[in-house]
């Protein structure tokens, strides 16, 4: 293997920009020459690489976002329009590929690999941490954090006015950003779409009533956006309980930021472990990097492929210990 690729994909998270810095960085210095592709997926389809030195990922650690830029792309999934990004990376001699980001962005790495033969390894990196393999993507861990950190401002208002406050977060489909941020921040309840009998007005009316029964004169709940609208079930929760209910959506917010240092570390080994990976890799062969009980793992892409991470549910029954 002489030359790579790398490219983030997806929706962005803090800490993808410190794993380019480390698949740079440990491919120059085992000898491959390595390019930025632009825009990821995007920008295969438009020929827009970058040649990329030691001092180009300088400065750029502790940025969120990606310097690579990403854009969702509708084209890539028609085989014809694919031809053309492969025919790219033939001219341009690229004999092993690394893509950093989703769930939805590993199955176009792999597509590419069976399709050309190219080696890949994917890099795991989205907020919403719902990447089957591995048990953080790069940029869950600051999105929860600046979650927690919105709770403990809402918090003040919401003990001062004596309100209930919805903090909707992002998530897609799951409940891991809104889980792991209700658990750490104390939430009364969490809400997420992988209990959906807890989603039941009357239900929820009657865990808050007990609360405030109990004397309790303020509640957070953490809503994930895949649950619904935080603005219909404020409406719905003042009218069950009589209480002043507010809600906040907290939206990109989450996305950008200075990454966490546990972020940033899951994307520097990461970054490392996949250049390792790929330069063992043959022809057809595609990788994934991950982390599992505290060990970085390195599987193949079709024992991970089209399987969906589950939610801790013993996290989720711990939480209704502490709250109400
Ligand atoms: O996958 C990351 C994420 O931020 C989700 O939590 C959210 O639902 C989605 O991306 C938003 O997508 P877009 O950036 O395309 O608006």
């Amino acid at each position: 293997m002489k030359k790579i690729a790398v490219m983030t994909t997806g929706g962005d998270a803090s800490g993808m920009n410190a794993a380019i810095r480390a698949v740079v960085r440990t491919a120059i210095s085992s000898g491959l020459e390595v390019m930025g592709i632009l825009e990821g997926l995007h920008g295969l389809l438009h020929n827009q690489f970058i040649g990329m030195d030691m001092a180009s990922v300088g400065g750029i650690i502790n940025r969120g976002g990606t310097i690579l830029h990403t854009v969702r792309s509708k084209d890539f999934h028609k085989k014809e329009v694919r031809k053309i990004a492969y025919a790219y990376l033939k001219d341009r001699k690229i004999d092993g590929l690394i893509s950093i980001g989703g769930d939805g962005s590993r199955q176009g790495l792999y597509c590419i690999t069976k399709e050309t033969g190219i080696p890949s390894c994917f890099i795991p990196a989205s907020i919403d941490n719902d990447v089957y393999g591995t048990d953080y993507t790069i940029g869950f861990d600051s999105a929860v954090n600046v979650g927690l950190d919105a709770i403990d401002k809402i918090r003040d208002t919401a003990a001062s006015h004596q309100r209930i406050f919805i903090v909707e977060v992002m998530g897609r489909e799951h409940g891991f950003v809104a889980l792991e941020v209700g658990l750490t921040g104390g939430a009364e309840l969490i809400l997420i779409p992988e209990f959906k009998r807890d989603l039941n007005m009357k239900k929820i009316a009657e865990a808050l009533n007990n609360g405030i029964r109990r004397g309790k004169n303020s509640s957070i709940i953490v809503m994930a956006e895949g649950v619904g609208r935080s603005s219909d079930f404020a409406k719905k929760i003042e009218m069950a309980t009589g209480m002043e209910t507010r809600y906040t959506v907290l939206g990109y917010i989450q996305r950008g930021g200075s990454p966490t240092a546990m972020s940033r570390k899951l994307a520097l080994t990461f970054g490392y472990e996949a250049v390792k990976c790929l330069m063992k890799l043959k022809k057809k062969q595609s990788m994934m990097v991950g982390i599992q009980a505290n060990k970085v793992k390195v599987m193949e892409m079709k024992s991970v492929l089209g399987r969906e991470r589950a939610i801790d549910s013993a996290e989720y029954n711990m939480n209704k210990v502490f709250s109400l």
